[in-house]
């Protein structure tokens, strides 16, 4: 899809990879980019900087996600990207409190299904829109040290295959977003602070600057690819997983005793 002349809504683009993928979209001339935040100041933020409109959502509220599509789509006539993107790292364990565990599939899966959702129907009436989900490599692979971020985020990717699986004849392009390390608060603060799971992403990879990850989702979407893999050595790792479980495993297990 050309992002030209579009319609894109960014969640989470008060920070990070959102804040910079609302940025791109904007360069790339998009007609408007609603950017939206659990934080609403830091979402005016950015779309006073890009000329853009901002609003403050959480993405775990349903009715919320649904009141936001539905004056979008008042305002402008439609959606034609919706990007979900908000998330958050817990750095827990198997003993994360119980709502440690909700709130990250809340943010990381239900959000995705309550904004597909809210934007499906015209979509499919107009035949055509655009989901970018942004998971993780920690979906594909694992975050030694997270547990609730690790689970949910393969669930963001299942939900996001069987979105492209169930829509996809019809108009309707998915992308997944699967990044390791990345240049923002969710990685640096934990990593400032000496948490093991931002250390093991670290140990992992290279830390791309979200506007790394901004310009492989600016690439994905030009060629509607599914599965959007900034850093090369994910697609590797993700492969050799697949040809041999019990090796991979093997291997994190020694990056983590390092
Ligand atoms: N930084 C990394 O290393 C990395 C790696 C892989 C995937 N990701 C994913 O990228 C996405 C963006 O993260 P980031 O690295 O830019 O982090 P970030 O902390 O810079 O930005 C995340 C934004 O999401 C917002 N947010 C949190 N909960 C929300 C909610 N309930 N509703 C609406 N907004 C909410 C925060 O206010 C923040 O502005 C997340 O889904 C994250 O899991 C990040």
């Amino acid at each position: 899809m050309d992002i030209e002349g579009k319609v894109v809504m960014v969640t989470g683009a008060g920070s990070g990879i959102g804040a910079a993928m609302a940025r791109r979209f904007a360069a790339d001339g998009a007609a408007t980019v609603v950017v939206t935040d659990l934080d609403g100041d830091r979402a005016a933020a950015v779309a006073d900087e890009i000329g853009g409109e901002a609003r403050q959502l959480d993405v775990a509220d349903q009715h919320a996600v649904a009141a936001a599509v539905g004056a979008v789509e008042t305002r402008y006539g439609r959606v034609d990207v919706l990007c979900s993107n908000a998330g958050i790292s817990t750095g827990a364990g198997l003993d994360a409190p119980p709502e440690v565990w909700r709130r990250a599939f809340e943010v990381h899966v239900l959000a995705h299904a309550w904004a597909a959702r809210a934007v499906l129907p015209a979509m499919l009436a107009r035949g055509s829109g655009y989901l970018v989900n942004t998971a993780s490599a920690a979906g594909l692979l694992t975050s030694p040290g997270d547990a609730p971020y690790t689970a949910s985020k393969h669930a963001a990717v299942g939900l996001a295959e069987w979105l492209a699986v169930t829509y996809g004849g019809r108009g309707i392009a998915v992308s997944v977003v699967c990044p390791l390390g990345v240049a923002t608060p969710l990685l640096l603060d934990p990593l400032a602070a000496g948490e093991p799971a931002a250390r093991a992403v670290a140990a992992s990879g290279d830390i791309l600057p979200a506007e790394a990850v901004a310009a492989a989702v600016a690439d994905g979407i030009a060629a509607e690819r599914f599965l959007i893999v900034p850093h090369a050595e994910v697609a590797r790792f993700w492969a050799q997983k697949a040809s041999d479980p019990e090796r991979w495993l093997d291997g994190v297990r020694r990056v983590l005793s390092r």
